[in-house]
């Protein structure tokens, strides 16, 4: 089975943007916890995507239909906002996991609200990359892997 991990706006900033908030590892360490916990799920496909653009992303998801068997993504700030991402993810209605870096749950107002959500059977928060890894292995057992 393969899994797609989608990441949104300015998660290639990763460990030069608010490291006090994200930590300290960049993308490519992202990109690396993922290609290893999909190996340990049992996964034998990974795609890992990255795109400051919406209609990117919308894209994207539209693609993964019937390549892939599972999303993990972290929205990052069109969490906040896309309605388009929540319906290209009810569209293609694959199994879905929400990952946020850092405890939203604890930060402003406007990232209170989440528009992914109700598209994701799980959502997972505040563990920085570790919160990838368990996302796929989470992704894994849902897929009865
Ligand atoms: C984030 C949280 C969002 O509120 C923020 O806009 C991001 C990253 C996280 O991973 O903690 O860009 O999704």
């Amino acid at each position: 089975k393969s899994v797609l991990v989608i990441n949104g706006p300015n998660i290639n900033m990763l460990g030069i943007r608010e490291p006090s908030i994200y930590g300290k590892a960049d993308y490519a360490a992202l990109v690396r916890t993922c290609k290893a916990a999909a190996a340990e799920a049992g996964f034998s496909g990974i795609r890992c995507f990255q795109s400051n653009h919406e209609g990117a992303i919308v894209d994207e998801i539209q693609a993964a239909l019937g390549t892939y068997d599972g999303i993990v993504m972290n929205p990052a700030a069109y969490t906040h906002t896309s309605v388009a991402i929540l319906d290209a993810l009810k569209a293609v209605s694959l199994p879905c996991v929400e990952v946020h870096i850092s405890r939203v749950e604890d930060r402003e107002d406007f990232r209170q609200v989440s528009y992914v959500r109700q598209a994701c059977f799980e959502t997972i928060t505040g563990m920085g990359l570790e919160g990838y890894r368990k996302a796929i292995l989470d992704l894994a057992a849902r897929l009865g892997m």
